[in-house]
């Protein structure tokens, strides 16, 4: 499959019905993964808010960790040697797991798991990740499928803009800041990775309001030769839609906006996913590198797995 059309599966990829029954009782939800796998666990717990979510990268799990945790294992290859130690140490504390992959060592584990399609980028699987966790805990269902597909297919009208934007970057040698607002500000984040991942560039991402009480002293004080190209990942609400000019007026910038209305949650922040996978893709274009190759990244893998 092209890169392109990988990024465009996500409009299937929100139809996977699978999903996980947890156990009646338990205290807290840890979601385990490194990378473009974390990243679904990350947004999950912005938007689950009924007991505490955290998002486990690295080797090592939290204390708290017990069998009143629901401990989640997202790893898209199941061979990522952080999430690996994370399952074992949470299976050794009793904790209820469950597994999201397309196979590998996780895949062999004897705990419940889903099983994704494989083939693509971990990064470009974003639906399969992160729509199980939606379905488990009552965030969407098939009645919500529909406006995520509409949501989507918007984005895609707007591809002229986002190419402009991704020349403009490229010929300006800007570096995109994406504030992300709430209630998912880390959809900037999912951004931040993708500019890295597939365009290959740096990229700095903050969530608002925060960013008013320490990035903002430093955007009008910042020393020369470095460009920023300002956007929003996702539609401020409320108060936060009139303090973003603020924001602009006191800083001295511009900040794009998403060319979206505003509507429910989910289906914006998986058409701000697209947009921003978009734009890391077309700046990947316009530069003339490959956004599916990762090998620098594969290369540390491998010569850690050697040791
Ligand atoms: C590659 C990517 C990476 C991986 C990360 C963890 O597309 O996005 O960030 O997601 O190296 O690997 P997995 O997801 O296989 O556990």
């Amino acid at each position: 499959m092209k890169y392109y059309d990988e990024i465009l599966s996500i409009t299937d990829q929100i139809k996977f019905k699978h999903s996980f029954v947890p156990r009646l009782s338990y205290d807290n939800i840890v979601i385990a993964g490194m990378g473009g796998s974390s990243i679904a666990g990350e947004i999950f717990g912005e938007i689950y808010t009924r007991v505490p979510v955290v998002v486990s990268r690295g080797s090592d799990i939290p204390d708290f960790v017990s069998d009143k945790t629901i401990f989640i294992a997202i790893s898209y290859s199941g061979n990522t040697e952080e999430t690996i130690s994370a399952v074992e140490q949470a299976m050794a504390k009793r904790a209820q797991i469950f597994i999201i992959t397309s196979g590998g060592q996780l895949g062999d584990i004897g705990e419940e798991k889903i099983i994704i399609p494989a083939g693509y980028q971990p990064r470009s699987a974003i639906g399969y990740l992160l729509t199980p966790l939606l379905r488990t805990f009552g965030l969407v269902d098939d009645s919500t499928v529909d406006s995520i597909s509409n949501a989507l297919n918007a984005v895609k009208e707007h591809e002229g803009v986002i190419k402009e934007t991704a020349a403009k970057i490229v010929s300006e040698r800007r570096i995109p800041f994406i504030i992300g607002v709430p209630p998912v500000p880390s959809v900037a984040y999912r951004w931040k990775t993708q500019f890295n991942e597939n365009a290959k560039i740096f990229a700095h991402s903050v969530s608002y309001p925060e960013m008013n009480h320490n990035e903002l002293e430093a955007i009008p004080n910042f020393f020369g030769g470095y460009n920023f190209e300002y956007f929003l990942s996702g539609i401020p609400r409320g108060q936060y839609s009139e303090r973003i000019e603020t924001t602009e007026s006191i800083a001295g910038i511009r900040i794009h906006r998403l060319p979206f209305v505003a509507g429910d949650v989910i289906p914006e922040l998986f058409a701000s996913i697209l947009y921003g996978d978009l734009l890391s893709y077309f700046i990947a274009v316009e530069r003339g590198v490959d956004p599916r190759d990762v090998s620098t990244i594969q290369r540390f893998k491998e010569s850690v797995r050697k040791h």
